[in-house]
Formats: structure tokens, sequence, C-alpha cells
């Protein structure tokens, strides 16, 4: 097992059915079924909307401080145990908020577990505040200026949910107010989208990463500048299979054309309660799928410290 970084996982996609049944319970939150095992049965994916369907719907369960403290230890848990020395990871405050959260019970359970995982587990982690590009520009300026008074808790901001029909030019004016901020810039692109969504997110947002980013092959161009700028893609090979954005047999994944490009890219798992496996898992999938080279894959690892948002110092250790 390699030491590797996680920079694309959103928590609220490592909502494990046993964990869904237990806070459906304490919260008195019907569910379809209260059988774990039926509940994971359920999620057999056609695209990205049919995943985020179930995800949202899923997500009323959690009600409390203490909800999110548990959801974030129980990932960052089994991310140790998949060799994670550096976590970081999405949140989708909007959700939560919309639910009847307050902001400060998400973000405060949040930033204790990762203490706590710190202290306890070694694992280095980051918040990274996810807009819902499908609730538009004024709501993610909304959940911006809510966030604020909390602004030493997240170190950056990324854009989620509904691809398609949500280009990333619709959040320009959030992403300048967050770079003022002195915050990290990342978006999901390419996913569904085409390659225009990976330049506009370039271009007009300002980002360091792409998540995704798998459609920007259709662009030889775009793929050039991706290797000449060393702009990183953190690629989810099983999240792909899952929700049908790559062929069904992962030694068909773009993973194999990214590599022979030399495209700066790691591999992550997304939502991995949904998509069947860990970060460990997706690296022994693609590990066998595509027969890489040990070479490949210290490459595979190397990138994901490369990528990271890690003070130069800190990340030498690392690297
Ligand atoms: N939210 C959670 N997982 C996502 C994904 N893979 N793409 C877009 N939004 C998401
Ligand atoms: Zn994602």
């Amino acid at each position: 097992m390699w030491p590797t970084a996680e920079l694309h996982i959103h928590i609220e996609g490592t909502i494990e059915s046993d964990l869904l049944v237990r806070l459906a319970r304490r919260n008195d939150i019907a569910l379809p079924t209260y059988d774990p095992d039926e509940l994971t049965a359920r999620y057999v994916f056609a695209d990205l909307q049919s995943f985020l369907d179930i995800h949202y719907s899923n997500l009323t369960v959690l009600r409390t401080e203490q909800d999110f403290y548990e959801l974030g230890l129980g990932y960052l848990n089994r991310a140790a145990q998949a060799g994670v020395r550096r976590a970081e990871i999405f949140f989708d405050p909007q959700t939560h908020v919309g639910n009847g959260v307050p902001f400060a019970d998400v973000i405060g359970g949040l930033s204790a577990a990762i203490a706590e995982g710190e202290r306890t587990l070694g694992v280095s982690a980051d918040l990274l505040l996810s807009f819902l590009r499908d609730r538009g520009p004024e709501a993610a300026e909304e959940i911006f200026r809510t966030a604020m008074p909390f602004r030493d808790k997240f170190i950056g901001v990324a854009l989620d949910s509904t691809e398609v029909g949500y280009p990333p030019s619709l959040f320009t004016d959030v992403y300048a107010m967050a770079a003022a901020e002195g915050l990290h810039r990342v978006a999901h692109a390419g996913e569904e989208g085409g390659p225009d969504y990976v330049r506009e997110a370039l271009d007009l947002l300002g980002v360091e990463r792409i998540d995704h980013g798998n459609r920007a092959l259709e662009d030889p161009e775009l793929v050039a500048r991706l290797r000449d700028e060393r702009i990183p893609l953190t690629v989810c090979p099983l999240s792909n299979v899952a929700l049908r954005t790559a062929p069904a047999d992962l030694s068909e994944h773009p993973l194999r054309t990214m590599l022979d490009e030399g495209l700066v890219v790691s591999i992550n798992s997304d939502d991995p309660a949904y998509f069947g496996g860990y970060i460990d898992e997706n690296f022994r999938a693609v590990t066998e799928a595509l027969g890489l080279t040990r070479g490949q894959q210290a490459t595979l690892a190397y990138n994901s410290f490369e990528s990271a948002f890690l003070e130069p110092g800190v990340r030498q250790v690392y690297l």
C-alpha cells in the first residue's frame, strides 16, 4: 500500500449504510428501509443526477454537531487504514443549512473530527467548502458570507453537484471573493461537462486543480496546457464506472491516457460509501485493470502529494 494524499473526497459521500441507519434512528428520520444491506443494494446509478438524488435524500439524517463529528472521524479512520497521510475534504454546507442545521454545527463537528484524526491517527486534514452549482451563484455567495466568520476552519472553495447546465462562468464573482480571502480554489469540471467547462474553471475561476477532468482528453490543446502548466486532475476511477462517466470495463479507463500524456493525475475515491471502494480499493482496481507498473503506481502517489495544498517545507516531508 502506498502512502497517499486524498484530494477528492466528499465527506457526505462517506456515509456508510450502517451509520446512515444509526443516525436515522437517533434523529427519528424516515428511511425507505432500515436494513443497511438493502440500502446499499439500491446504489445502482444511471448517471451523476441519479446518484445525487439518493445522496441528498440520505443527508437529511445529519442533524447535530455530533453527527458531523462521527461522520468525519469515521472517514479519517478508514482513510488512515488505506494509507492516507493527508486529506483535503469537501463539505456541502448548503445541503445541511437547507435541512435546518446551523453552519456552526456542521463545521464544528467536522473540525473536531479533523483535530482528533490528526492527534490519534496522524492524518493531516483540511476542509474545502463546496458550492452546489445547481443552486446558482447567489446561493453560493450567501453561503460564502455565512462561512466567513469561520474563515480559519477551511482552506479553500470547491464546486460540485449537477454539472451540465451550470458552467463555471456562473460562479466568477464568488470565486473572486474567495481569492480575495486568500482561499485555495478547485472545481469539478469535465466529469459530465465538456472540455469547455475545464477551460472556464481555469480561466474564469482561477482554479489550482481540476476535480475529475476526464473530458479534457477530448481537446488536445487543453491536454497540452494541463501537462505544461502541471495542473493536477483528481481522478476517481470507481466513481466514473458507477456513474457511467467512463467505460464499465476499468481496463478502458482514461487514466491510462492521462498517465501516457504526462498529466499530474492522482487517484481518489469521491463518494466511497456509494461507489464500492475507498482510495486503497480504487488504487488496487486500476493497478490490476490497467496493469500499472510499480513506477506508475509511485507516480500516482507522488502526484497526490505534489497536488496537495501543503506549504513547501511540509510537502518535502511527504515527498
Ligand atoms: N457531489 C458528490 N459527488 C459528486 C460528484 N462526483 N460530482 C459532482 N458532485 C458531487
Ligand atoms: Zn466529486
